[in-house]
């Protein structure tokens, strides 16, 4: 018993708990040995399993749920017949399901994301397509107008792909760290550059400082650029029209988490700033503070989710503090060389 890697108890041909192995102890608790196993365990999937391997002598798989401190654990529990000298006995063992189930909830959740996001644009053009073959058929005004939004819809559905795809690309290759040397710096600067446009339409002043303190740091170049095109553009569409946002490169000689020096890049804006009860699921794919107003400007919710994961596969981590009505700080550290 105590060789099975798993928690693992025996009943013998009374019904009595004969054995129970360290890590069964640990779920169970002490006081089973000797017991009955229908006064013992409490849990009916597992009990009914039990009682169908005793009445039919075959195998049975049954469930258990347990409480490890805050954490439900589920397990599935294997019940066997066994042929023991003293009469004919059960082994159950149990297997951690917890990780499974969960990455299981986790892409039916993100299935049905993907499917609601997706539909609502979709089902806009729809509707104008029915519309322009109907009561707007000879109105070449509303014709014009339609076919605008009809685009609109499209790019952004055509965005949401796009994004997915990026995504799941750096998923892929999450495990490989990025060995070449890049110059922080310089792609900060491409980065401010390909959002000049936006941050002129909306009077936004960007004020990039600490360039001589950013060293090279090993990475992905498209993708460090990417991380800072999703942050820039974020401070820029929620910062608020005219305002100043600032980007601060400085080196840290010991980061506690990342146990080495890292360079640090703070991305902040004065704008509006974000409720606490949001930041923990901010990097969540498709969550947004306010989806409606998100969506309004092209937002798929899918921004920070890329830029916690390329951090993820550079080994660094993403910090992000925010006072309500001053404004919000997104930084991220990388290791250093
Ligand atoms: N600087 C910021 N200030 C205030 N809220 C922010 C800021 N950055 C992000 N948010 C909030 O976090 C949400 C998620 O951001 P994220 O970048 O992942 O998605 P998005 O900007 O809505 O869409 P996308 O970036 O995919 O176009 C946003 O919808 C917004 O509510
Ligand atoms: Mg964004």
């Amino acid at each position: 018993m105590a060789a099975i890697p798993l928690p693992a108890l025996i009943i013998d041909s009374e019904g009595r708990i004969s054995a129970v192995n360290d890590a069964g102890t640990e779920i169970f608790g002490r006081l089973l040995q000797g017991r009955h196993y229908a006064t013992a365990i409490r849990q009916p999937r597992l009990l009914d399993a039990i009682d169908r391997t005793i009445a039919t002598g075959t195998a049975h798989e049954g469930e258990l749920q347990s409480w490890e401190g805050p954490r439900e654990i589920s397990y599935g529990a294997s019940c066997r017949p066994l042929d023991l000298p003293g009469g004919a006995a059960v082994l159950i063992c149990l297997m951690d399901r917890t990780d499974r189930e969960r990455a299981g909830m986790m892409r039916r959740d993100f299935v049905a994301n993907v499917s609601h996001e997706l539909r609502t644009p979709l089902t806009a053009l729809l509707g104008f397509i029915e519309t322009l073959r109907g009561a707007a058929r000879d109105d070449a005004q509303a014709r014009e107008r339609f076919l605008g939004i009809m685009q609109g819809e499209a790019e952004r559905m055509n965005r949401i792909v796009e994004d997915l795809l990026s995504l799941s690309r750096v998923e892929e290759d999450e495990r490989m760290r990025p060995t070449k040397l890049q110059d922080l710096a310089g792609i900060i600067d491409s980065a401010v550059q390909s959002l000049r446009p936006l941050a002129e339409a909306q009077n936004v002043t960007i004020d990039v400082s600490g360039r001589e303190e950013a060293g090279p740091v090993p990475g992905d170049a498209d993708q460090l650029q990417q991380v800072m095109t999703n942050l820039l553009e974020n401070a820029i569409k929620y910062g608020g029209a005219g305002k100043t946002v600032t980007v601060a490169m400085r080196k840290i000689d010991r980061d506690a988490e990342l146990r080495g020096p890292a360079i640090c890049i703070e991305v902040t804006d004065r704008g509006e700033g974000i409720d606490p009860i949001h930041l923990p699921r901010l990097t969540e794919r498709f969550y947004r503070v306010d989806s409606h107003r998100s969506r309004q400007m092209g937002g798929t919710g899918l921004g920070l989710a890329i830029v916690k994961h390329i951090i993820g596969r550079h080994r660094g981590r993403l910090a992000v503090s925010s006072k309500i009505g001053q404004g919000s700080r997104f930084s991220v550290f990388l290791p250093a060389g």
